[in-house]
């Protein structure tokens, strides 16, 4: 018997539920334990539910009743935010509750913090379901790949993201459209910014690169831009080239130093990650001895992300199940993982686009031209489109590799020049 106390019964808490309620004979089969909720935490109790619990679940608006509860061995929390989701986990553990979690948040500002504590007192703490909703990439890195150095990781990991792009892109719909049916179908985080400024996307990137490469990324340490810079014009502009443009999360390792960063960026149409639509989400994976390997499925919404909330509990009854058992929650034994050395942005080197909105006049195309030859930037196509008036035109560019301080640099000076009528816009290829 394996007695669970939820906290937080929104979209991810009625997929678990569900499945809970939906599968429990497969579930009951496969750990050979009767796992049930006892206890519910909420802050509305009067609130109309999706799914309905079992009839012996009870509601509470009291996080005592979680931890307090002798009953209960797992806190699986799934209410978000911060600061009451960190002291309810820390008050589970002291409680010698084991616990699991979504919240890929609160993981990456005090992921490490809660896994010391854990490890403290031999419990679990796990987080399937906070990368990549149903896609089991942390078992995958934590224990599939355990024998492989992982030199490369590139991920779309919000599912809200890439469903705003995949809508802007297939059925032209415009963005306050596609991010509103995304809400509705309860992709998108409490506050949607995250998901739209790729924020969400950073705090998975974090958990990713502490499974992935063993050591300790800051968040703040992540270059981050999300999707709201980016327009029809220049979703039409890519595909015209043979590009779909993605929320990529992307880390790896060059010489010992880690280089990650979010940022929308053009991906060939022919590769997989071109074809991951909607609320996919997808994960390549590059390991020194099995080469690369590429996991999809759902990145968002309730059954999907209750999937993986499941898996981690049925871990954790494998576990519980040998006596003495010690949950390796980080994949590293537990020991503290050492500070990650950061490849500075501006060092970062890869092919670019550019999308200069200028004054359609003699000579801008050579200004221009010239001005990247002499950050050492190599065009590989050119374009420019408009209509002949002498309006504002855009002139497309796409580069072969280049420095981001190039890069930086030449939009700062073409930006200043008299032609130039809006500031440029620029995307990495991968
Ligand atoms: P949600 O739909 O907003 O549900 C949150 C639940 O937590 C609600 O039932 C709410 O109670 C409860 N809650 C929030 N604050 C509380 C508090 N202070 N005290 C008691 N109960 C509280 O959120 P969600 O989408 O399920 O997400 C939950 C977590 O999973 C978040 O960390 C999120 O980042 C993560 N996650 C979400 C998805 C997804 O697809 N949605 C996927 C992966 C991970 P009421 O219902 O009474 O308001
Ligand atoms: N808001 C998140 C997303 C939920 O859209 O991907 C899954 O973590």
């Amino acid at each position: 018997m394996l007695r669970l106390g939820l906290a937080g019964f929104g979209t991810v808490g009625s997929g678990l539920v569900r499945i809970l309620l939906e599968n429990h004979e497969i579930i009951t089969a496969r750990t050979g334990q009767d796992i049930s909720i006892k206890t519910i935490l909420v802050r509305d109790l009067a609130k109309k539910r999706a799914v309905t619990a079992a009839p012996e679940v009870r509601f509470t608006t009291n996080p005592d009743d979680l931890v307090n509860d002798p009953d209960i061995d797992v806190v699986v929390e799934l209410m978000g935010g911060i600061d009451t989701a960190k002291s309810l986990i820390t008050r589970a553990l002291h409680a010698g509750k084991h616990v699991i979690t979504a919240n890929k948040h609160l993981l990456a500002l005090h992921g490490p913090e809660l896994t010391a504590l854990a490890a403290s007192r031999g419990l679990g703490l796990f987080f399937e379901a906070s990368v990549a909703g149903g896609i089991p990439i942390v078992q995958t890195l934590r224990e599939s790949l355990g024998a492989n150095r992982i030199e490369r990781l590139v991920g779309i990991l919000n599912g809200t993201a890439n469903y705003i792009l995949s809508e802007m892109t297939t059925s032209h719909l415009d963005f306050a459209t596609a991010l509103k049916q995304a809400k509705d179908l309860g992709y998108a985080e409490a506050d949607p910014t995250y998901d739209i400024e790729g924020l969400d996307t950073a705090h998975k990137l974090v958990v990713l690169i502490r499974l992935a490469f063993g050591r300790d990324f800051p968040l703040q340490g992540v270059p981050v831009r999300g999707i709201t810079q980016v327009t029809q014009m220049d979703i039409e502009l890519a595909r015209e080239f043979g590009y779909r443009i993605k929320l990529l999360a992307q880390a790896r390792e060059l010489d010992g130093r880690i280089e990650a960063s979010v940022q929308p960026t053009l991906v060939k149409y022919t590769y997989l990650l071109a074809r991951v639509g909607g609320n996919f989400n997808a994960v390549r994976v590059e390991g020194n001895a099995v080469g690369p390997i590429m996991l999809h499925g759902q990145g968002a919404g309730d059954t999907p992300t209750g999937s993986a909330v499941m898996a981690d509990v049925m871990a954790l009854c494998r576990g519980l199940a040998v006596p003495g058992w010690r949950f390796d929650n980080t994949g590293f034994g537990n020991k503290p993982l050492p500070q990650a050395e950061i490849l500075p942005a501006e060092e970062s080197v890869s092919m670019h686009y550019f999308r200069f909105s200028v004054a359609d006049h003699p000579g801008v195309m050579a200004a221009i031209s010239k001005s990247m030859a002499e950050h050492d930037i190599s065009i590989a196509q050119a374009v420019q489109k408009g209509d002949m008036s002498g309006s504002d035109v855009p002139i497309v560019f796409l580069t072969h590799n280049a420095k981001a301080a190039a890069v930086a640099a030449t939009i700062r000076e073409i930006d200043a020049m008299s032609f130039t009528v809006r500031p440029t816009v620029q995307f990495p290829i991968l």
